[in-house]
């Protein structure tokens, strides 16, 4: 079954709120295989096996937190064997600006592996607000649907 793996780190709490909506709302579509891992815990195994990869940090200093980056850092040893995945990419943040840039260095990591991210991302202010949380079960949904159509 098509696989979506959703890889994130969170702290405090808010990106995990957001991973697991994200993660939600991509389990609505039928016959999408959704995982959903810490980057603690996550290999390069895992995104060799998955069809699509969506990454999410708390924005750090305007960047990915460190277990993310060390994820994207040691997925050099796969460089090459990702091309053609579908990704996204989302980040809680304390200002939009922040957000912003985090989001844009997740998204150059997946494109230089040749993902192809899906929309523009999605961002949330601290914790997820309610609309937030309908954002990213909608990106979730997305994702899913496109992963149906390339591979249904
Ligand atoms: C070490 C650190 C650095 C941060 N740097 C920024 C930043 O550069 N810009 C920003 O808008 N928010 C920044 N924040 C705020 C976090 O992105 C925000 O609190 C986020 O919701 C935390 O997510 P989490 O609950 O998933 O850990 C920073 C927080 C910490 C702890």
């Amino acid at each position: 079954m098509p696989t979506i793996l959703i890889v994130y780190y969170s702290k405090t709490g808010n990106t995990k709120k957001m991973a697991e909506a994200i993660a939600q709302g991509a389990k609505e579509i039928e016959g999408i295989d959704v995982i959903v891992k810490r980057a603690e815990e996550a290999t390069n195994d895992d995104l060799l096996k998955a069809d699509a990869i969506i990454l999410g940090s708390p924005t750090y200093f305007r960047l990915p937190a460190w277990p993310l980056k060390k994820l994207i850092d040691e997925s050099i040893e796969v460089y090459g064997k990702l091309r053609g995945k579908l990704g996204g990419v989302f980040t809680s943040t304390a200002t939009h600006y922040g957000g912003e840039i985090c989001l844009r260095a997740l998204r150059d990591a997946l494109e230089e592996h040749g993902i192809t991210v899906v929309g523009e991302g999605v961002i949330a202010i601290e914790e997820p607000s309610e609309e937030e949380i309908e954002t990213c079960k909608h990106y979730g949904r997305m994702i899913a649907e496109r992963l149906k159509n390339l591979k249904g």
